[in-house]
C-alpha cells in the first residue's frame, strides 16, 4: 500500500507542541497500517535555537513557513491569544489545519475561525482528544444503548495541581487577554466538549469561579508581583436538555498523587465511571442486577470501534496523554487523506466553537456571582 506523505509545519513547541511531536514520531511505530506517513517538517517559535534535529529546521515567520510551501498541514500549538491570526493565515493559504484548543480567545473568534475554514474547505480539527478516549466512548455507547436508563445527574472534574506554589510565576494562562480565562478555559473545555459529547446539548448553566492566588511573581525568583484575572478554580451547575443535571468542575488548585480527569454519570438505572488512570474502559453498574461491568463494552458505534483500533494498547502506551493526542491526530491525518471528515464525531472547529460559546456563558455568569444563564445561543 502507498503511503501519503504528509509534511507537518509546527506552530509552537512548548508543552503540547512536545506531546503532538512524541506522537507523530512514534505513530508509525505502533501502527504498522495507516495510509499515511508524517514528516516533521519546519518549526515556527519566538526561539528557534533548540529544535530538534529530527525537525526539518526552524523559521523566523509563519509567512517564511508558509511562502516556502510544500506543507501538507499545519498543527498550531500557540498561546490561545496567537491562535486567530495564526489560524486564518494558515486556512488562507487552504492548507490543512491541526488548531489547538480553544480555537480562540473567545466565541466570537472560534466563530470566525470557524467560518473561514467552511469558506476555504480545509480539513481542520481541534485537539479536544477526549473523542478519542475508549473509555469515553464506550459510556457514550452505554448511555445511547439505555445501559443506565434517563441520566439524573453527574460530575465531570478536571483536577490538576499544578498552579497551588505560590510562586509559580506569571505566564500567558493567567492573564484574560492572552489566554481567554483560566482553569474553566484551559481545562474545562475539554469537560465542557466531553459532555456534549456523551449527553447531549446543555440547556442552562451557573457558575462560580476563585482565584485563591491574586498575584503572582512576574518572572522565576522575581520580588515583583503581577495580578492575575483568572481563575484558580471553577465549578459549573448545568441543566441538559435531556433533563439532567450536573456538575463540571476544572481545577489547577487541587493536592493530589496524580492529576485526574473523571466522569460519573448516574441514571435511574445504573451509573457510569470514568477516570483517566484506566483510558480504556468504563465502569458500568446496573442496579437491577446489582453487577458492576469492566472491561471490554461490546455493543459498539462505529466511532467507538474507529477509537480502539487508533488508540495504542496497554503495552505501546506513551501514557494517556500521548496516547490520546496520538489517536486525535490519526484521525486528523486520515481525514486528509480521505480530504473528507469521515467520522461526524471528529471535534471539528464547529464543535470547538460550540463549545466556546459555552465557555463565554460560564464566564459571564461567574462574573455576575452565579447567575443562571439559559440563552445559550452566540
Ligand atoms: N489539548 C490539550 O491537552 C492541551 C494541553 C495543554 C495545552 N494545550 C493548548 O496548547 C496551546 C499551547 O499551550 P502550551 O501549554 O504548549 O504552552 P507553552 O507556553 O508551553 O508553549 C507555547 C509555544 O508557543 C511559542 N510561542 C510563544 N509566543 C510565540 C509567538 N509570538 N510566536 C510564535 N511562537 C510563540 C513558545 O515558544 C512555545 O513553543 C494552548 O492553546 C493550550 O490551550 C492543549
Amino acid at each position: 500500500m502507498s503511503k501519503k506523505e504528509i509534511k507537518l509545519g509546527f506552530v509552537g513547541l512548548g508543552f503540547i507542541g512536545t506531546i503532538h511531536s512524541i506522537a507523530c514520531f512514534s505513530m508509525p511505530l505502533i501502527f504498522k497500517n495507516l495510509p499515511f506517513e508524517v514528516k516533521l517538517g519546519p518549526v515556527y517559535k519566538n526561539n528557534i535555537e533548540d529544535i530538534p534535529h529530527f525537525f526539518e529546521k526552524g523559521v523566523k515567520s509563519i509567512e517564511e513557513m508558509l511562502e516556502e510551501g510544500g506543507l501538507d498541514a499545519v498543527d498550531i500549538c500557540t498561546p490561545n491569544y496567537l491562535h486567530y491570526e495564526q489560524a486564518m493565515k494558515v486556512i488562507e493559504k487552504g492548507i490543512p489545519l491541526y488548531l489547538e484548543k480553544p480555537i480562540g480567545v473567545n466565541g466570537k473568534e472560534a466563530y470566525e475561525i470557524m467560518e473561514k475554514a467552511k469558506e476555504k474547505r480545509i480539513i481542520h480539527q481541534t485537539a479536544l482528544m477526549y473523542r478519542f478516549m475508549p473509555a469515553v466512548n464506550q459510556a457514550r455507547d452505554m448511555i445511547k444503548n439505555g445501559e443506565i436508563g434517563e441520566i439524573l445527574n453527574f460530575k465531570a472534574l478536571m483536577l490538576h495541581s499544578g498552579y497551588m506554589d505560590p510562586k509559580r510565576p506569571m505566564s500567558w494562562k493567567m492573564k484574560k487577554a492572552t489566554s481567554g480565562g483560566g482553569a474553566i478555559v484551559d481545562m474545562g473545555i475539554h469537560l465542557v466538549d466531553a459532555v456534549r459529547f456523551m449527553m447531549g446539548e446543555i440547556k442552562s448553566l451557573r457558575s462560580n469561579s476563585k482565584t485563591y492566588f491574586k498575584k503572582r511573581p512576574v518572572s522565576k525568583g522575581s520580588e515583583i508581583y503581577e495580578e492575575v484575572d483568572v481563575d484558580d478554580w471553577t465549578n459549573v451547575e448545568v441543566e441538559m436538555k435531556n433533563g439532567g443535571w450536573g456538575s463540571i468542575e476544572a481545577s489547577r488548585i487541587s493536592a493530589d498523587l496524580e492529576e485526574e480527569t473523571r466522569f460519573e454519570i448516574y441514571g435511574t438505572k445504573g451509573s457510569i465511571k470514568i477516570s483517566t488512570k484506566h483510558p480504556r474502559y468504563a465502569v458500568l453498574y446496573k442496579k437491577q442486577e446489582n453487577v458492576q461491568i469492566i472491561g471490554d463494552y461490546d455493543t459498539k458505534s462505529k466511532f467507538s470501534e474507529y477509537v480502539e483500533s487508533i488508540y495504542p494498547t496497554e503495552k505501546y502506551s506513551l501514557g494517556w496523554m500521548v496516547d490520546l493526542h496520538m489517536a486525535s491526530l490519526i484521525n486528523f491525518f486520515t481525514n486528509i487523506v480521505e480530504d473528507k471528515i469521515v467520522f461526524s464525531e471528529t471535534p471539528t472547529f464547529e464543535e470547538a466553537y460550540k463549545d466556546q460559546v459555552i465557555l463565554d456563558k460560564i464566564l459571564l455568569s461567574a462574573e455576575n456571582n452565579g447567575k443562571v444563564i439559559s440563552n445559550l445561543k452566540d
